[in-house]
C-alpha cells in the first residue's frame, strides 16, 4: 500500500464522542438531482469527551448553509475537507447548543445506492454502515444515539420515514421515531408505491399496522412476506419475550439494492428479491430465504436497534446474534435437522472458505479500511456459530438468563463484546476469558481425532491445531464443545449426546462400562465450527448413516464417504466403492426418513467444496477435473440407484394446489434431485415433460437446468417468451444459463449475456446473476485454463467500481481462493489483481480488498 492510500481504523483507537445527541429534526425537500436537507440537532457535551470539539463526518455534500444557536457560521469559524466538518472546542463554550445545516444532494445520481438515491422512480436509502453522512452533516458513528423527527416535502404519494406518522398535509408527511437510534439506521422512502397490509396484536395488546410497500402490481406477492412477519413477531415473543415498540412497521420493496435487507427502524427496506414471491414465480429456496431475512430484519428490532453496536468492530454483536436467532426461527419453522445441515453447508462454503485464504479475519475483527467490506460470512454466520457453542456451554437455562440480562442491561445503549460476554459471566458464574479467542482469533481450528478400547474403556483423544492467518502467525486454543454420542456394533445407541469441552491443545477423554469398542458419533449437532479431522472405517461411517439418531451425524457419515469418493477418484481414478453406491440408494429410498433430508444425503459436495477438500489432502485442485469427475460420480449414483430415483421421481409428485410448506417443499427437492441423477440416463423426456407441464417455478427452474445442460438451444428463448415482463425471474434466466454451460463455453455465455438488451449492470441482483453466476455457480468455467474467466470478472469489476464500490468489492472475492491453485492459474490471477490495484481512481473498498488478497501471494 502506498502511504497516501486509504486509512486503517484500529480497534484499540476508538475513543468516545466529544458531543452527544439530544434531538434531531430532518427536513427532506426531495428532488432527484437537487435535494434539499436541513437539520436541527441539538447537541450536548459527553462528559466522557476528550475535548470540545465537534467532528461532523460529511462526503458529497453541497454545504448551503450552517448555523450554531441561530448565528451563521462564517468559513473561518470551521474547517471543512471531502469526509468531515470540524467546529474547534473555542466556538462551542456553553454544554448544549443546536445545529443548523442545508445542503444539497443529488439522489439521481447515487449509483453506489449508499445515502439517498433512486430506484425505479422512487426515493430510498441505505445508512449502514456509513451512509447517513451522504445525506447530511452528522457524528455518523453507531455510539450516537438520538430520537429523530422527519419531515418530507415531496408530490411522490407514499412518504416513509422511521417510527410513528405524525401528520400528513399534502405535500408533507411528518414522522417521528421516540427511541433513540444511531443514524446508520434512518431510513426514508418516497415513491408510488401501494401497500399490501394487515396488523399484529401484542402479547401487551398493542395494535401495530403492518405494511409491505410494492410497486402496483406486485401487491399479490407480498403475502407470503406478510405471513412470515407475523410468525416472527409471534416467535420473538414467545421464544426471547421480546414484542414490538411502535405503532407501524413498514417493509419496502426496492429492485436496486446492494445486499439483502436493511433492518432500519420501523421501516425495513429490501431488496425485492427476498420479498416477492408467487408459486409461478418464486422457488421453495426463495420462500425459504424471504420467511428467513424478513425474521432476521425484524428480530434485530431488540439485536441491533434497541441494543445497537458501540463501534464497527462490534458488528457480530448484532449480526451474529441476529442470525443465531433467524437460524432458531428457520429451524422452528421448518425442521431442525434440515435446517442445520443447509446452515452448515453456507458455512462451509462461504466461511470456511474466507477463513482459508487471505481474507480471513476474527469475528471481531481488530482493523479496516473500509468496514463495508467486513460485512463477511465470518461476521455473521461464524458469529453465530459462536453464540450457538455459548449456548451449548451454558445450556438453555443458561442462556435464557443471560439473555435477559443482557436485554435489560443494556437497552438503549451501544455496546461491545466485552459488554456481551460480561453478561454470560453475570448469569451463569462462568468465565469466559479463554472462549473470547472465538471471538479475537481468525482461522477454522482442526480437530484430529484419535481413539483406543481396552478392556471397558473407550478412549478418545482431541487435538487442536488452527493454521496461521493473515497477522496472526500463532493461535492459541480455544474452548471447544464436542457433542459426542456412541453406538454399538449393532447401530444401537449406548451412550447419549454429553457435551466434552475442549480446552487444552491436546486432550482426551475416557467412557467406561462398555462391552466392546464402540463407534464414535462426533460433533454431533455440528457442534463447533471445526474441520473435523477423522477418517473411521468405511463400515463405521455406514453405521452411522444408516443408524445414527443424530441426523446431522447421519447426513455427515454420507457426505465424508461422498468426499472422500471423490478426492480418490481425483487423486488415482480410485472407482467409487459399490458399497457405498449402495448405502445411498439405501438411504434415498428409506421412506422413513424425511424427503428434504434424502435429498440432502443424495447431493454431493459442491465442486468449490471439493476443490477445498482436495487442498486438505494435498492435492492442487482443477476446477475443470473436479466438474468432471463430480459429473462422472453422480452418474454412478444413478447408475446404482436408478430404480429407486424412477420410483421416488413419480412418488414425490405433489399434485394439487401448489404450498410452500417444509413438507411439500421437501418432496420437491427429492424429486428434482432424482429429476438431475436420472438425466444421463436417459432423462430427457422426463425433464421435457416436466418443464412443459410446471406450474411452479422450482419445478420449471430444475427442469430449465437440466435441460441446459443437455445443450438444448431453444429452452432459454421459451424461458424468455414466458417470462421476460418479471425481473426477478429474469436474474434466473441470465444466472442459469451461466452456471449451466458447459465450462469450455462460460466465459462466451457470460459475455454475450452481458450484451443482452435486458443486462443492467448498475443493478447489483442483475450483475450478480451474470458475473456471480459465471464465479460462484460455474467454477470450472470460471478458472478455464486460459484465463478469460479472470479477465472477464477483473474487466466487470473495474468498470462497476466506478459506480457502486461496494458490490464491486464483494464481487473481487472470487479471487479470495487463488493461492490453492496450479501456478498458471495463481499467475494470471495475480496478474488481475495486480491490475486491480494499480488501476487508478480505485475506490477504498475494492483498493482494501486487492490488497489484501495480494498480500497472501507474498507471504508463501
Ligand atoms: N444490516 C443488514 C443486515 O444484515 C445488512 C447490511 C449492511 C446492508 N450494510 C448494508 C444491507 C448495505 C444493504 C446495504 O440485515
Ligand atoms: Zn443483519
Amino acid at each position: 500500500m502506498p502511504s497516501d492510500g486509504p486509512q486503517t481504523i484500529h480497534l484499540a483507537d476508538y475513543t468516545p464522542p466529544n458531543w452527544l445527541i439530544e434531538s434531531v429534526e430532518l427536513d427532506f425537500a426531495l428532488d432527484p438531482k437537487a435535494t434539499r436537507v436541513t437539520s436541527r440537532i441539538r447537541f450536548t457535551r459527553n462528559p466522557a469527551a476528550r475535548d470540545g470539539d465537534l467532528h461532523l463526518d460529511g462526503e458529497q455534500l453541497t454545504l448551503l448553509s450552517a448555523a450554531i444557536d441561530g448565528t451563521p457560521l462564517s468559513e473561518n469559524e470551521y474547517q471543512k475537507t471531502d469526509t468531515a466538518l470540524t467546529v474547534p472546542a473555542q466556538r462551542l463554550r456553553d454544554d448544549a447548543f443546536t445545529w443548523e445545516a442545508e445542503v444539497q444532494i443529488a439522489p439521481a445520481e447515487n449509483t453506489a445506492l449508499e445515502g439517498l438515491y433512486m430506484s425505479g422512480g422512487m426515493f430510498c436509502t441505505q445508512c449502514e454502515a456509513e451512509g447517513f453522512r451522504k445525506i447530511t452533516y452528522y457524528p455518523d458513528r453507531p455510539d450516537v444515539m438520538a430520537p429523530f423527527t422527519v419531515r418530507i416535502d415531496s408530490p411522490m404519494p407514499v412518504l416513509l420515514s422511521n417510527g410513528n406518522p405524525v401528520e400528513r398535509h399534502g405535500h408533507i408527511a411528518e414522522w417521528h421515531d421516540p427511541w433513540p437510534k444511531p443514524s446508520y439506521l434512518f431510513a426514508l422512502v418516497a415513491g408510488d408505491l401501494v401497500a399490501y397490509s394487515d396488523h399484529f396484536v401484542t402479547r401487551a395488546g398493542r395494535n401495530v399496522a403492518l405494511n409491505i410497500w410494492v410497486r402496483r402490481g406486485d401487491e399479490d406477492k407480498s403475502h407470503y412476506a406478510m405471513g412470515a412477519l407475523k410468525r416472527a413477531m409471534t416467535w420473538d415473543e414467545q421464544v426471547y419475550g421480546r414484542e414490538y415498540d411502535l405503532d407501524v412497521f413498514n417493509i419496502v420493496a426496492v429492485d436496486d439494492f446492494n445486499m439483502g435487507a436493511m433492518e432500519n427502524k420501523g421501516l425495513n427496506v429490501f431488496n425485492s428479491k427476498y420479498v416477492l414471491a408467487s408459486p409461478e414465480t418464486a422457488t421453495d429456496r426463495d420462500f425459504e430465504f424471504i420467511e428467513s431475512i424478513i425474521a432476521h430484519e425484524y428480530f434485530h428490532n431488540w439485536t441491533g436497534n434497541r441494543i445497537t453496536c458501540r463501534d464497527w468492530f462490534q458488528l457480530c454483536l448484532k449480526e451474529g446474534l441476529t442470525v443465531f436467532r433467524d437460524q432458531q426461527f428457520s429451524e422452528d419453522m421448518r425442521g431442525h435437522a434440515v435446517q442445520r445441515i443447509d446452515n452448515v453447508l453456507m458455512l462451509r462454503a462461504q466461511q470456511f472458505r474466507e477463513d482459508a485464504g487471505p481474507l480471513a479475519h476474527p469475528v471481531r475483527p481488530e482493523s479496516y479500511q473500509e468496514i463495508n467490506n467486513f460485512y463477511s460470512a465470518t461476521v455473521y454466520k461464524k458469529g453465530a456459530e459462536v453464540i450457538g457453542m455459548l449456548k451449548r456451554l451454558v445450556g438453555d437455562a443458561g442462556y435464557a438468563k443471560a439473555l435477559d440480562l443482557y436485554f435489560c442491561r443494556h437497552d438503549g445503549e451501544a455496546a461491545t463484546i466485552e459488554d456481551w460476554l460480561t453478561v454470560f459471566e453475570d448469569a451463569t458464574d462462568r468465565d469466559l476469558g479463554q472462549f473470547k479467542r472465538w471471538y479475537t482469533q481468525a482461522g477454522t481450528p482442526r480437530l484430529t481425532v484419535s481413539d483406543s478400547f481396552s478392556g471397558d474403556t473407550y478412549r478418545i483423544e482431541f487435538t487442536q491445531t488452527t493454521k496461521p492467518t493473515p497477522g496472526q502467525p500463532d493461535k492459541a486454543p480455544q474452548v471447544i464443545p464436542v457433542a459426542i454420542g456412541l453406538l454399538d456394533e449393532t447401530g444401537a445407541e449406548v451412550e447419549p449426546t454429553r457435551v466434552l469441552e475442549l480446552t487444552e491443545e491436546r486432550q482426551a477423554f475416557h467412557f467406561h462400562g462398555l462391552t466392546a469398542r464402540p463407534v464414535p458419533s462426533i460433533l454431533r449437532g455440528f457442534s463447533a465450527p471445526v474441520i473435523l479431522d477423522h477418517s473411521p472405517s468405511f463400515a463405521d461411517r455406514a453405521l452411522l448413516l444408516a443408524h445414527d439418531t443424530d441426523p446431522f451425524n447421519m447426513w455427515e457419515a454420507g457426505r465424508s464417504l461422498s468426499r472422500e469418493t471423490l478426492i480418490g477418484m481425483l487423486a488415482d481414478d480410485t472407482p467409487p466403492a459399490t458399497a457405498y453406491l449402495q448405502a445411498l440408494s439405501t438411504v434415498a429410498g428409506n421412506d422413513t426418513l424425511d424427503p428434504a433430508f434424502r435429498a440432502l444425503v443424495l447431493s454431493l459436495p459442491s465442486e468449490d467444496d471439493i476443490a477445498q477438500g482436495a487442498v486438505d489432502t494435498g492435492l492442487v485442485p482443477d476446477p475443470v477435473q473436479i466438474h468432471a469427475t463430480r459429473k462422472a460420480l453422480s452418474k454412478a449414483i444413478a447408475e446404482a440407484a436408478t430404480d429407486t430415483l424412477i420410483t421416488l421421481y413419480d412418488a414425490m409428485e405433489t399434485p394439487g394446489t401448489y404450498s410452500s410448506d417444509a413438507t411439500s417443499a421437501g418432496k420437491r427437492a427429492l424429486r428434482n434431485t432424482a429429476l438431475r441423477l436420472l438425466m444421463p440416463l436417459g432423462g430427457q423426456p422426463r425433464a421435457q415433460a416436466q418443464y412443459d407441464g410446471a406450474t411452479n417455478m422450482t419445478d420449471q427452474l430444475a427442469a430449465f437446468a437440466c435441460l441446459l445442460e443437455t445443450g438444448d438451444d431453444s429452452v432459454a428463448g421459451r424461458f424468455y417468451q414466458q417470462w421476460h415482463d418479471d425481473r426477478l425471474v429474469m436474474d434466473k434466466w441470465f444466472m442459469l444459463q451461466v452456471a449451466h454451460a458447459a465450462p469450455e463455453r462460460a466465459v462466451s455465455v457470460a459475455r454475450s449475456l452481458t450484451e443482452h438488451p435486458y443486462f443492467d449492470w448498475k443493478n447489483p441482483n442483475r450483475f450478480r446473476s451474470v458475473i456471480g453466476g459465471l464465479t460462484m455457480a460455474n467454477p470450472a468455467g470460471f478458472h478455464d485454463p486460459s484465463g478469460a474467466g479472470y479477465a472477464f470478472l477483473t474487466d466487470w469489476i473495474l468498470r462497476l467500481d466506478k459506480a457502486n464500490p461496494q458490490t464491486a468489492a464483494r464481487m473481487s472475492s472470487a479471487f479470495e481462493t487463488w493461492t490453492r491453485y496450479d501456478a498458471d492459474r495463481q499467475g494470471m490471477i495475480r496478474d488481475q489483481l495486480e491490475r486491480i490495484a494499480g488501476t487508478e481512481g480505485l475506490s477504498r473498498d475494492l483498493s482494501e480488498m486487492a490488497g489484501r488478497m495480494l498480500k497472501a501471494g507474498q507471504s508463501d
